[in-house]
Parts: structure tokens; C-alpha cells; sequence
């Protein structure tokens, strides 16, 4: 396994398309699952929940996406149509963190929110930890409820990310971050 604050360092998400097999075996899946609901948790609500595609599944719910699709784009050609269908199955494996935050009488939502994106950036670091690249993304397919419903995503539940995990199909650059002095002010200088 990787230094960890190197692997901290390092990290830097790889386009799905660029992610190639072989995925995590079900034993890494289980731990990538297992660290992605360690996250800090205000009240112990476990404010998220993960529906993971892998194999032909991928392509069953790339259905509804492109059911979708058509539905918004009638005269859409027969190849974006079939992009549309494949849009989960780019990577090997794809875990979507499902945020179920909800008004509570002590936590305030938006910290429950705040917990499904460390879950899923748990599970982006859990995959680099173990050799492989992720990329966290969203996508338009994220905010459509028809796709959403077929997901078996409840009204009050919502996409925190599609996370896209595999092998990195060529080297990866790094891009440009942000200087700390743009980001950073210390208190009472
Ligand atoms: C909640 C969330 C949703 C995102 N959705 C998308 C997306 O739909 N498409 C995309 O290209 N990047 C998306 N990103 C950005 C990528 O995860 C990633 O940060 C970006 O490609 C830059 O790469 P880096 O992780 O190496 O900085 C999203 C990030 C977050 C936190």
C-alpha cells in the first residue's frame, strides 16, 4: 500500500473513458465500500447509502439513461443514443453515493450533505490506496428524476456523485492546483 500523505500528494482523478479493467475484485470492492461508511457522521445518522454497477449491470441501468435521453432529445442520433447507454459502463466499476439527508430536529442538512461527499472521497482515495484511479462526477443523468426513479432512488434522496473506478489506461498529468496563498489567510495577520 502507498505512503498515505503521498498518495494525499499524488491523487488526481482519471477521466472514466481513460479507465480500463481489470476493476477491484469483490474483496476490494467490500474494502472500498467498508472505508467509504467510516466518515465522519454528525448524530450517527448515516446520512448516504452506495449502489455499486458492475458487469452487465452497468449496461441495464445505461438503459434508463438513454431512455432518458431520448425522451429529452427525440431526434437524437442512434450513436449518441448508444453513448448515452454506455455511460456506466466506461469503467470497470461504478459506486454511486446516494445522499438521504434530511431535515432533523439537532443536525442541520447541510452537514449530513457534507458526509456523503466525504464518503465519497473516501472511496476515491480508497481506490488510489489500492492501485487503482477514480474520477467522482456527477453528470446530467445525476439530476434526471426518470433515471433517478429506475436507480430506486427515493424524492427526498439525491446523487452526491457517480464514482468511476478502474485502471488508469495511460499516465496521468497532473493539473494545476490551487497556490495556498489564494486560499489560505491566517487568522489575525
Ligand atoms: C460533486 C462533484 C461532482 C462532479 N461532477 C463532475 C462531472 O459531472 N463532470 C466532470 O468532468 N467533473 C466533475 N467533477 C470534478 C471531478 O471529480 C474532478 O475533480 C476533476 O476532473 C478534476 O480532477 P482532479 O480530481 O484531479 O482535481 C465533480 C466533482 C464533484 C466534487
Amino acid at each position: 500500500m502507498r505512503d498515505a500523505l503521498n498518495l494525499l500528494r499524488t491523487r488526481r482523478s482519471v477521466k472514466p473513458i481513460e479507465l480500463t479493467g481489470p476493476g477491484p475484485s469483490a474483496a476490494e470492492t467490500e474494502t472500498l465500500l467498508t472505508v467509504a461508511s467510516r466518515v465522519p457522521d454528525h448524530g450517527k445518522l448515516v446520512p448516504w447509502r452506495f449502489i455499486v454497477f458492475e458487469g452487465e449491470a452497468r449496461l441495464a441501468a445505461g438503459e434508463a439513461i438513454a431512455a432518458a435521453f431520448r425522451a429529452k432529445y427525440p431526434d437524437a442520433k442512434p450513436e449518441q443514443v448508444e453513448f448515452e447507454k454506455r455511460r456506466l459502463a466506461r469503467a470497470p466499476l461504478v459506486i454511486a453515493v446516494v445522499s438521504r439527508a434530511a431535515p432533523h430536529v439537532k443536525i442541520p442538512e447541510w452537514e449530513q450533505v457534507l458526509s456523503a461527499g466525504a464518503a465519497a472521497m473516501s472511496l476515491v482515495f480508497g481506490a488510489h490506496a489500492l492501485g487503482f484511479a477514480a474520477n467522482w462526477i456527477t453528470e446530467w443523468y445525476a439530476y434526471d428524476r426518470s433515471v433517478l426513479d429506475a436507480l430506486g432512488l427515493s424524492a427526498h434522496e439525491k446523487v452526491a456523485g457517480f464514482v468511476h473506478i478502474g485502471r488508469p489506461a495511460q499516465p496521468v498529468e497532473d493539473r494545476p492546483r490551487p497556490p495556498l496563498s489564494d486560499i489560505v489567510t491566517r487568522y489575525g495577520q
